[in-house]
């Protein structure tokens, strides 16, 4: 058969009629006696594969029925549309060959599977349709995050791994020997794109960043990838602006390109259609004020808030919230503090509706050389390390704003999914370093 086409499964509606080859793993295997039905995946798509005793030998027919799960096989037949399902195709067999058939039983069936074991084998877990939907989201997710940045002028500068200083405080630290130097895993790329904004004006970095978060729970990883922009000239209020257009854009654009992922995810799209600009505002006084009229009556100004807050305050709204203007105590080092009220820092982050959290944090940095010193000694961070950073004050400084999005939890929660684990092809986390 020479002039049979390799065909992935996406591509079959362009080739009804014609005979073709298939080739991937056996998702699953059902027979009637005289027909065996073998669901073939791809990567692309799983097509359903008709071999009826009549249109093959009969050692193909016999080998057909026993092909064991997540065999790789090729079958070659023509492509017909699906008689019930409209866009539906499937392949009436005319060959079936195992290319290579399992040598112990495949460790995932049908039946339920706890997370333990299923972490375990996430290297075979990755073949089952529901993380396949979540990582083609997470894809989507990523191209979109990208375009939008690309389509408005900045450009991609990509920040370091080994960083000789902490950007997010110095309790979640990875640290690494560096050639006899200590060296950390950056848990963000912020700094960087600071300077880089000096060089380019509008800039992000996009990579894994990581945290040794000493807490196990539904919302945190030790690596996760995160966006990162930062404008020149641009203030808390511009950041507030570019963090929602851009979280907007994200849902407009896997609603629009990943419906049929979603509906495997049995994700309520209602919910996201309704994600759109502007989003509401408010200060982390009313955020208080929210958590005490709201079952938290013990909430005062100062505390931070933890997914319990988080939830609360998100449920008063049907779309991301933006919480602005912390007190300082409760931040990080860079910000900038707020003429109005120098307890507060401009900074800005945005929590995911339905309880998925924090998505975004960023903000105004101080761009006031004694007071970016000043910030550095109270936060009895090692000068030294800073002194690069505090150069950009020194040379043409600037007001400056910009923002961090974490890819998982944003997979999370358009996905709809309780926990970040399923969100990265492979999670890493307080208590798993493998597979
Ligand atoms: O709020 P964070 O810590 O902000 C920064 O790192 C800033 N330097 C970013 C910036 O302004 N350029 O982290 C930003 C986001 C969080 O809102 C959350 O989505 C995600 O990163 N994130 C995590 N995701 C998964 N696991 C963790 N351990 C995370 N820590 C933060
Ligand atoms: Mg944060």
């Amino acid at each position: 058969m020479t002039d049979v086409r390799d065909v992935r499964v996406d591509e079959l509606a362009k080739h009804v009629g014609e005979t073709v080859t298939v080739r991937g793993w056996l998702y699953h295997r059902r027979s009637s006696g005289k027909l065996h039905f073998l669901e073939v995946r791809d990567g692309s798509g799983i097509v359903q594969c008709v071999v009826a005793k009549q249109n093959v030998t009969p050692e193909a027919f016999a080998r057909a029925n026993h092909i064991g799960q997540e065999s790789s096989i090729e079958v070659v037949g023509v492509v017909k549309e699906h008689g019930r399902m409209k866009g539906e195709f499937e392949i009436d067999a005319a060959d079936v060959r195992v290319l290579a058939a399992v040598s112990r039983e495949y460790p995932i069936g049908p039946k339920e599977h706890g997370t333990d074991f299923l972490m375990d084998h996430r290297h075979l877990w990755l073949r089952s349709k529901r993380q396949h939907a979540i990582l083609r989201i997470r894809h989507a997710i990523i191209k979109a995050v990208r375009d939008f940045f690309d389509d408005r002028g900045f450009t991609l500068v990509d920040a370091p791994i080994f960083t000789p200083n902490a950007c997010e405080g110095t309790s979640t630290l990875f640290e690494t020997d560096y050639h006899g130097d200590k060296a950390y895993l950056t848990q963000s790329g912020q700094l960087y794109m600071e300077a880089a904004a000096a060089a380019f004006g509008r800039v992000y970095c996009f990579g894994p960043t990581f945290r040794a978060e000493k807490s196990k729970t539904r919302r945190h990883l030790a690596e996760f990838w995160m966006v990162e922009p930062e404008v020149a000239f641009m203030d808390l209020d511009g950041d507030m602006r570019l963090a929602e257009e851009f979280i907007a854009f994200i849902v407009a654009r896997v609603l629009e390109t990943r419906r049929e992922e979603l509906k495997v995810l049995e994700r309520d799209v209602g919910k996201l259609e309704r994600v759109t600009a502007p989003f509401p505002r408010i200060t982390y006084s009313e955020a208080i004020a929210i958590l005490q009229a709201n079952g938290h009556a013990e909430a005062k100004v100062g505390d931070d808030f933890g997914a319990d807050e988080e939830t609360v305050i998100s449920s008063q709204f049907d779309r991301p919230v933006i919480v602005h203007r912390y007190p300082m105590d409760l931040k990080a080092f860079y910000f900038k503090k707020d003429p109005a009220d120098p307890l507060v820092a401009l900074n800005m982050d945005m929590l995911a509706p339905e309880g998925y959290g924090e998505i975004v944090g960023g903000g105004q940095r101080e761009d006031d050389l004694a007071k970016l010193e000043a910030a550095i000694a109270a936060h009895e961070l090692p000068p030294e390390a800073f002194e690069w950073f505090v150069d950009l004050r020194r040379y043409g400084t600037f007001p400056h704003a910009g923002f961090g999005l974490g890819i998982e939890r944003t997979v999370a929660w358009l996905c709809g999914l309780p926990h970040v684990r399923e969100t990265i092809p492979f999670p890493r986390m307080l208590n798993r370093l493998a597979p």
